[in-house]
């Protein structure tokens, strides 16, 4: 167990369950301070408790991502708790289960808000008060969806593509200025990501993909983005074997797109 995150601020999104709930627990038991986001209420009770935190080091925070004309006013709510935020964990998101040609704008549109720019708002709201301490490490939960495009997943794909722009970007213009930014890129982890991806009109899938019901757990996946943060890592992949697809198509990238057609969407 490190000391690095005794008594940091650590704004963690999509703590209600899965990944962010995994790190919500990890990061307590290391003395950090926690904000938890999500919108179910009573699951954020639920982890605020597990948590064990006393009521001066946690915030329940519940608010939908798409509504991103907030962040700026619940940066300033934890501001006025705290005093300060070290550590911004974009963890929130929803997966994708549909076709192009099926696929509404509305869901096209609601996909890119949750997935890119909550994460881009969220950003920008915390910003200002890690440059004021010249301190802050951004982390941001892609998606191996983030680095080709696959089945099913086209707006998914896109938003979290894009995030790896955006987040790049700002790494090169900030980390002068004492700010850090990890990409985190999970595979398959066992969580219920897949139960709730969207349909292509906004409905949700209601099942567990077969290929997540043997994946590495969200506290595995949770204890290796704690060790990137420690690492001040830039970027790293979170999963099993199927992780071997990204040095495929970085290597092999003729072998990639005949192997990507063969893989089921589920
Ligand atoms: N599990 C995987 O295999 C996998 C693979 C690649 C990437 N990821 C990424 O990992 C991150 C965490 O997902 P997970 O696997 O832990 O899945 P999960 O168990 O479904 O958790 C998703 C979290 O995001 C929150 N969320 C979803 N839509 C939201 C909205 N509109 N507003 C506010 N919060 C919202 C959910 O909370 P509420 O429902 O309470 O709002 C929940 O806490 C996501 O960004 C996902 O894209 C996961």
């Amino acid at each position: 167990m490190s000391e690095h995150f005794k008594d940091k601020v650590i704004w963690i999104t999509g703590a209600s369950s899965g990944i962010g709930e995994a790190l919500a627990l990890q990061l307590a038991q290391q003395g950090a301070r926690l904000i938890l986001s999500a919108r179910r209420e009573k699951e954020l009770k639920r982890v605020g408790a597990l948590t064990k935190l006393p009521e001066l080091d946690l915030m329940l925070l519940p608010f939908d991502l798409k509504d991103t004309s907030r962040a700026s006013g619940l940066a300033a709510q934890i501001m006025n708790k705290f005093g300060r935020i070290d550590i911004l964990i974009n963890n929130g998101g929803q997966s994708q289960r549909s076709e192009v040609s099926e696929t509404t704008e509305e869901t096209e549109r609601h996909l890119m808000e949750v997935n890119y720019f909550s994460a881009v708002n969220l950003a920008k709201a915390v910003l200002p008060y890690m440059l004021r301490i010249k301190s802050g490490h951004i982390v941001v939960v892609s998606s191996i969806a983030g680095k080709f495009g696959f089945y099913l997943r086209s707006s998914y794909s896109a938003a979290k593509h894009a995030l790896h722009g955006y987040f790049e970007s700002l790494r090169l213009e900030n980390e002068s200025k004492g700010i850090k930014v990890l990409m985190v890129c999970p595979g398959k982890v066992k969580t219920n990501i897949s139960l709730n991806a969207s349909l292509a009109k906004g409905t949700t899938h209601g099942k567990m993909d077969e290929s997540h019901v043997n994946a590495l757990s969200a506290e595995d996946a949770a204890k290796q983005i704690i060790v990137a943060i420690l690492n001040n890592d830039e970027e790293i992949f979170v999963g099993g074997k199927e992780l071997a697809i990204i040095k495929i198509k970085r290597f092999f990238p003729k072998m990639f797109s005949k192997i990507i057609r063969k893989q089921s969407p589920y």
